[in-house]
């Protein structure tokens, strides 16, 4: 089996010594792979994502945990337009609806060079596979940086069984008529030749509905949701680094409501409308005032971008000026901290009252399901309803209208008022729900829907 994804399970930093530290990479999905697959013998193809990466492929020290991980060392300029241009700021903005369509996108010349280099790392993709691949080999694609890869293998290689899996929302006939027919035809050309996947049905009718209005077909898609793995979690809750974060939360926290969310600093993840709901919370209910503390986990993402540079500013600027407003000697409403760290997360999530995930978009949101298995607070998920992973939890989670200030206010104040019977009950069916998927059920979905054994990988 061959695993194609554009960030790989792991990234590589140099130590001062020369050597190279292997760490887990930024995607939730594709991190919680690494350990399904290792010492297995399968290839695991994606591109190296920083200087470091570059330097351990040159070094021949890009390995990890038994898995046989295949980096690309693409032409950084063609990557660059590759990433930034298209992948992020046309289909990301696509398929998450973020697009101010009287002002963008604009499609020039400008436009067209960088699909011209999407195309090509795909094919760069496409060609490190079909070299490699043994004789009618299973190949698994994901997400939208390569959406014209499976067409690519199947042109070369029809031996090979591919298919394609959509971490993101995927956007309806009025999204896909935004990009130029070109590139709406070959992108649904590509995913529509082989078996598609996606995480909730919502976006397979999506996707079936964009390419009948595209191709004028009916393609073949399925529904396979992920979920965390509960072990690999346990086993970062027990570690050291995880134990120091726990001790520095209860030092900042103390014995206040803890309101907590984790995220990339993202504009579909809605943040600064998550702190003007809070805000607002604070304004009408005078009560928790001094006893709740917002705590935000966010690391930085995508900053070769003017629209992430700009949202990081919004978010700092919207948390200071609930601070402004509201802090009192002693008590900080908001606490932000931008670090990149699991374990600090996982603290994160094992203590708070109220997790929110408010996304306005969310292929699955892989938070609302560690939350709720990391918790040990008997925690109450305020879950938006434009996340694939409501439909999974929505009705035991509360639901949040993500552009709506007051409903999203009001959602915090019930979760912070619930009895504790409630509490505990609702605790207690998400931590069911939200450990219903593994990451080996979601592979065997991806295995069987290109007609392969799910043995395979057991
Ligand atoms: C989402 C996408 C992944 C992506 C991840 C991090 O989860 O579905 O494909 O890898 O975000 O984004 P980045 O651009 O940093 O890889």
């Amino acid at each position: 089996m061959i695993i194609v994804s554009h960030r790989g399970p792991y990234t590589f930093v140099r130590r001062p010594d020369g050597s190279f530290e292997t760490r887990r990479g930024a995607g939730g999905v594709v991190s919680a792979l690494g350990p399904l697959l290792a010492g297995k013998g399968h290839l695991w193809v994606a591109a190296t994502m920083t200087d470091d990466d570059r330097a351990a492929l040159r070094a021949g020290a890009a390995r990890a945990e038994a898995i046989d991980v295949a980096l690309l060392d693409l032409d950084p300029v063609l990557h660059r337009l590759h990433y930034d241009v298209v992948s992020n700021s046309v289909l990301w903005f696509l398929h998450h609806g973020l697009f101010d369509l009287p002002r963008r996108p604009r499609f020039d010349r400008r436009f067209r060079e960088a699909w011209d280099a999407y195309v090509e790392v795909n094919r760069n993709f496409a060609a490190a596979v079909t070299e490699q691949a043994p004789e009618g080999d299973v190949v698994l694609v994901q997400d939208y940086q390569l959406a014209l890869v499976p067409g690519m293998i199947r042109a070369d290689r029809p031996d090979l069984r591919v298919s394609h899996f959509t971490h993101t929302p995927f956007c309806g006939p009025d999204g896909i008529r935004v990009l130029p027919d070109e590139a709406a035809r070959s992108l649904c050309s590509s995913m529509a030749g082989g078996p598609a996947g996606f995480h909730t049905q919502r976006w397979v009718a999506n996707y079936q509905a964009s390419v009948r209005d595209v191709l004028g077909s009916e393609p073949a898609a399925f529904c396979a949701s992920f979920g965390p793995d509960r072990g690999a979690l346990e086993a970062v809750a027990a570690s050291a680094e995880t134990a120091a974060a726990r001790e520095s939360l209860a030092a900042l926290v103390g014995d206040r409501r803890v309101v907590l969310r984790t995220d990339r600093i993202e504009p579909s993840k809605n943040i600064v409308r998550g702190f003007l709901a809070y805000d607002l919370l604070l304004e009408e209910h005078p009560e928790w005032r001094e006893r709740v503390v917002f705590v935000a986990l966010l690391y930085p993402s995508r900053q070769s971008l003017l629209e992430y540079l700009a949202y990081s500013q919004e978010v700092e600027l919207a948390a200071a000026r609930v601070n402004e407003r509201w802090a009192r000697p002693g008590w900080t409403p908001v606490i932000v901290d931008s670090r990149d760290d699991f374990p600090r997360s996982v603290a994160g999530l094992e203590r708070y009252d109220v997790l929110l995930v408010n996304p306005l978009k969310d292929g699955l949101n892989l938070v609302a399901k560690e939350g709720p298995l990391a918790n040990r607070s008997d925690g109450v998920l305020c879950l938006s309803r434009e996340a694939g992973a409501f439909d999974e939890l929505g009705d035991v989670a509360l639901a949040v209208q993500p552009y709506d200030l007051e409903q999203t206010a009001a959602a915090l104040h019930t979760a912070l008022s619930m009895e504790p019977a409630e509490r505990v009950a609702r605790a207690a069916e998400l931590k069911v729900r939200a450990g219903a998927r593994t990451p080996h059920d979601w592979l065997v979905d991806q295995l069987r829907a290109c007609g392969v054994d799910a043995d395979a990988v057991s």
